[in-house]
């Protein structure tokens, strides 16, 4: 199965695990162990994510010129999200600030894989080949991993990251 699937099921997959993490860090409370490790992983998943979803579909759909605009909505957003995670990580994970701060993040990054798998991605599948959807799948398994695997939690309050 995991062989022969679609580039954009793989995306929706990762999307799947990106939403049961934001949901289990929501259960968590206060400075916990739990709370650092999970936010940790949701942080390098997020990461890793956008980065291998821009080299492996967005580089391709911002060439072709009706995905063109789409395609620069959402690579605006991934960097949104990065300075958002940044910004968290700068909080202190015990304060109210802190979850008040996750609740708006949870949200929006909802609301970008929800774009990306109902707008984006059925309008992106009318512009490839099969094949092109192979290669896809193919530059994003690889991506991820490396992408992932050098990813970190860097800290930097929202007002003082550069745009
Ligand atoms: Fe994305
Ligand atoms: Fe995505």
């Amino acid at each position: 199965m995991t062989q022969n699937q679609d580039i954009f099921a793989r995306l929706k997959e990762d999307h799947d695990r990106h939403r049961d993490l934001l949901e289990r860090l929501m259960e968590t409370s206060g400075e916990s162990d739990q709370r650092r490790a999970l936010f940790e992983e949701l942080t390098k998943e997020l990461k890793g994510h956008a980065s291998a979803e821009e080299q492996a579909l967005y580089s391709t759909m911002m060439r072709k010129p009706p995905t063109t605009d789409d395609t620069r909505h959402s690579v605006a957003e991934h960097h949104e999200i990065e300075e958002a995670l940044n910004d968290l990580a700068a909080t202190d994970m015990a304060t109210a600030a802190w979850l008040t701060k996750f609740k708006t993040f949870d949200h929006d990054y909802r609301h970008h894989i929800d774009e990306e798998e109902e707008e984006h991605f059925p309008e992106f599948a009318e512009h490839l080949t099969d094949e092109d959807r192979q290669w896809m799948r193919a530059v994003f398994e690889r991506r991820k991993r490396e992408e992932k695997a050098e990813a970190e939690v860097t800290p930097e309050k929202k007002e003082d990251a550069k745009e």
